[in-house]
């Protein structure tokens, strides 16, 4: 009796060696580090650097963030991912009215360049690389961060990292988004020449599956909507007039990773091999480097649980060396006490000890792509891809991402099947260890870090200070030259010179935000569910 896979399709109990018949090994397969990667993105892989370990870490004030970098970068994490509170995500100030009750909550609170400047003090910025959750204001936490850069002596060409910078899945999933999708994809496409020009080492966006996996999508879904959101991103930078092999390298990823580790390790593979074949074959992209998906991964927040909290740590074993079996460029592995509240010091340490045990103590950096020529996973490999394959069709008949998200295709789709896995654990039918078997009569007590509510007065202070301490008119002078730039036709200004040039002179980020929603106004959605 076949099961049913995550994405929908039957997953037989044995494959046989019909598996590898009926497509050309060099379409399907490939070698490592060619066309059309499914193999992976670099000829040696692992074999010669370890994926990036990546944690997701941001709280309080600069202050708290820069000393949780700081411990994260002693015990061997090789890369920063900078999570921002709500506020800073929205483009507001801590001291606007809509920011209360959010400052440094889900993330370090950011207003001006000082409190970049604190964020990456002591960390020299040339030699670490940065990725930043942030999205409809990417560019300008971007420019503070170039801003922080220079005050280092570190010129742009220097610099590494990513920004998120997807704002379609936002109003996908996650929701923080701004402006309507016009302004916000000509701001996207701005900040792709800007970075072309000016930080040509910058990965300018990192398309995202993980919180449409979050939200309930199935990998199908998952890589299907991402991966139609990246051909939207595209076709605009190619509209505003850039070259498909002058952007494209510079594109990147971010999917979940689950503990339904088989059909994880199919989804990465068979995403590769699509994103490879419509950089080439839809975009004519002749640089492999513009045919490369790489990609970002997060072990899946939605599948941690409260109840027996420890669980956890074998779940996000699982899911990171599903990831890392499928290929990741960067990795971020939970915490065990996610699902409670944010990490402490040591459930953060610990979260990166797994991925130090998968990259040290197992074989798994040994060889490329294990997982070749295996009857199981390159049927799961196919199946996976057809299912995404069926999914963009249907996405593409709406008139591309951007039309079908404003009829509300992705989001119905992916509600249907969360509300398919709710029925599923709710009838017990799809077991969750702890929570609807295998239970604790009585929870074990456990203490979680608490963030501390003195730190929005804190960052209400330093924004008074700041704004008494400059030249306002300045300010208002560089507030203007932006909201003329963005008055103009998308394709002519480019908007981040002078919002650069605004956050230079010490402009707040809901200062610039409030001058660019003045002129572009902002998204509101079409009738929520
Ligand atoms: N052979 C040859 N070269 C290799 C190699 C190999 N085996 N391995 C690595 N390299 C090279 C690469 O080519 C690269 O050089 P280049 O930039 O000059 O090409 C360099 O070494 C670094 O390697 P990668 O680019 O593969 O690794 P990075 O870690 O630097 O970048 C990335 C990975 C996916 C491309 C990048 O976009 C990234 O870091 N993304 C991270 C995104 C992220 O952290 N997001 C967090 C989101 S949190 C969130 O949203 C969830 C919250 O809302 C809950």
């Amino acid at each position: 009796m076949a099961r049913e896979s995550e994405s929908g399709f039957p997953v037989e109990p044995v494959y046989g060696p019909d598996a590898l018949t009926g497509r050309d090994p060099a379409e399907r397969l490939g070698e490592p580090g060619a066309y059309p990667f499914t193999r992976g993105v670099y000829p040696t892989m692992y074999t010669t650097r370890p994926w990036t370990m990546r944690q997701y870490a941001g709280f309080g004030t600069a202050t708290e963030s820069n000393a949780r970098y700081r411990q994260l970068i002693d015990h061997g994490t090789t890369g920063l991912s900078v999570a921002f509170d709500l506020p800073t995500q929205m483009g507001y100030d801590s001291d606007a009215d809509l920011a209360h009750g959010e400052v440094g909550k889900v993330g370090v609170a950011i207003d001006s360049i000082e409190d970049m400047r604190v964020l990456f003090d002591g960390i020299p910025l040339d030699r670490v690389s940065t990725s930043m959750t942030i999205n409809a204001p990417a560019a300008l936490l971007l420019l503070l961060y170039q801003l922080v850069a220079e005050e280092q002596g570190v010129t742009g060409d220097r610099l590494t990292g990513t920004i998120q910078n997807d704002v379609l899945k936002e109003y996908i999933a996650r929701g923080t988004y701004i402006f309507p999708p016009g302004p916000s994809l000509r701001l996207v496409a701005d900040t792709f020449k800007y970075c072309t020009a000016e930080l040509p080492k910058w990965n300018t966006i990192s398309i995202s599956g993980y919180h449409m996996a979050e939200a309930g999508a199935s990998p199908a879904q998952e890589i299907a909507f991402t991966l139609a959101d990246g051909i939207a991103y595209v076709r605009t930078a190619v509209a505003a007039g850039m070259d498909i092999d002058d952007f494209a390298p510079r594109l990147s990823f971010f999917f979940v990773s689950r503990t339904t580790l088989l059909e994880e390790v199919a989804k990465f593979r068979a995403a590769r091999r699509i994103w490879a074949r419509v950089m080439r074959e839809e975009f004519g992209a002749r640089d492999p480097k513009s045919q490369m998906l790489r990609f970002h991964t997060q072990t899946a927040g939605v599948q941690l649980t409260a109840q027996q909290p420890e669980i956890n740590l074998v779940r996000v074993a699982v899911q990171g060396l599903a990831a890392v079996l499928g290929g990741t460029q960067s990795l971020h592995t939970n915490a065990f006490d996610e699902a409670i509240a944010l990490p402490t010091d040591k459930s953060a340490r610990l979260a990166l000890r797994t991925q130090q045990v998968l990259a040290y103590e197992t074989d798994v950096t040994a060889t490329v792509d294990p997982f070749a020529g295996s009857y199981a996973v390159e049927a799961l490999t196919d199946a996976v891809e057809a299912a995404a394959l069926d999914l963009m069709r249907r996405v593409a008949d709406r008139g591309g991402a951007v039309a079908a998200i404003e009829q509300g295709f992705q989001k119905e789709e992916i509600e249907r099947h969360a509300y398919r896995i709710a029925q599923e654990q709710d009838a017990g039918e799809r077991v969750v260890v702890g929570v609807n078997r295998f239970r604790l009569e009585e929870e074990e007590p456990y203490q979680p870090l608490r963030v501390d509510p003195a730190i929005e007065n804190r960052q209400r202070e330093r924004l008074a200070a700041l704004r008494a301490g400059r030249d306002g008119e300045a300010v208002r002078t560089a507030l203007a030259a932006l909201k003329k730039a963005a008055e103009s036709e998308p394709g002519t200004a480019n908007v981040l010179y002078p919002m650069k040039e605004a956050l230079a002179a010490r402009a707040t980020l809901g200062e610039v935000c409030d001058a660019l929603r003045e002129v572009w106004g902002v998204y509101v959605p079409a009738d929520a569910f």
